[in-house]
């Protein structure tokens, strides 16, 4: 690729921590689950955004490994939420052609959500505009070591050696396998952290942290931190020079 002004690259691949529903709520005296509701319909918005904008990948942090500590009400509350919504936006994610994929260790999600997360899955697998990925039941260390047991079991049966293994095979091995790394994180809510999420993937992502609660964050705050990104100068590494001559622009381990 030549490009001489040394501008980031596309952002194909946004992934969002959606932080502070619980917070939205306490402020105007409300019960936690009225910040989940509002965080569900800022979802939508930003789905629908993200169509417009086409990006092509979608990577929403919806529950963490770490949540299933919350009280058994709120996590109940989340999973009757992921059902309203895999229902309400089935029509619209197949109109739009979203295709819905979820990372995480589905295993420990109940029967009824994992049914009905395989159908949503199929039921979209053709959707060409935008991957909508759910990370659910999802921690990023948690990944790396389910992918390090997967490599692990493949160089114990002989089909690779330990000294043959690589980035590309660790990267096929997780959960996001065939996904372009993320350009961009966004995280709401004034914390700067990343929270066990993507730890391998963000490795290169430019990183945007923005003070709104998730249910205040909509298309307008969505397209001012894409202009943010636009303005970074993604390095991966190399020198400027290079940079500009269009080296190291392409985002991904794989
Ligand atoms: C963080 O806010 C948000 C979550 C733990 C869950 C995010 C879930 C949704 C937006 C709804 C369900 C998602 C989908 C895709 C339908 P918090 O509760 O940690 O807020 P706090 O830090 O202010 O307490």
């Amino acid at each position: 690729m030549s490009n001489t002004t040394n501008v980031a690259a596309p952002l194909q691949h946004l992934a969002i921590i959606m932080d502070g529903n619980g917070r939205w709520a306490e402020e105007r005296g409300l019960p936690r689950v009225a910040g989940h509701q509002q965080g569900v319909r800022t979802v939508v918005e930003i789905v629908n955004e993200c169509v417009r904008q086409q990006i092509s990948c979608l990577t929403l942090f919806a529950f963490s490994s770490e949540n299933w500590g919350r009280p058994e009400s709120e996590v109940e509350t989340l999973m009757s939420l992921l059902l309203e919504f895999l229902a309400s936006q089935r029509q619209r994610m197949l109109d739009d052609g979203v295709r819905l994929r979820v990372i995480g260790d589905r295993a420990r999600l109940s029967a009824t959500v994992r049914s009905a997360l395989n159908v949503a899955e199929e039921e979209t697998r053709d959707g060409g505009c935008l991957t909508l990925v759910l990370a659910l039941s999802y921690g990023g260390r948690d990944e790396i070591v389910r992918a390090a047991r997967q490599i692990a079991r493949r160089v114990a049966s002989g089909e690779i050696a330990a000294e043959d293994v690589d980035a590309a095979d660790m990267a096929s091995a997780l959960d996001t396998a065939g996904l372009p790394d993320p350009d961009l994180l966004i995280r709401t809510s004034g914390e700067l952290r990343i929270s066990n999420f993507l730890l391998w993937q963000l490795a290169y992502a430019e990183l945007y942290f923005v003070d709104a609660f998730w249910p205040d964050f909509g298309p307008v705050e969505l397209r001012q931190a894409l202009d943010d990104y636009r303005q970074r100068r993604r390095r991966f590494g190399l020198t400027a020079e290079q940079t500009a001559a269009g080296e190291g622009l392409s985002n991904s381990a794989s």
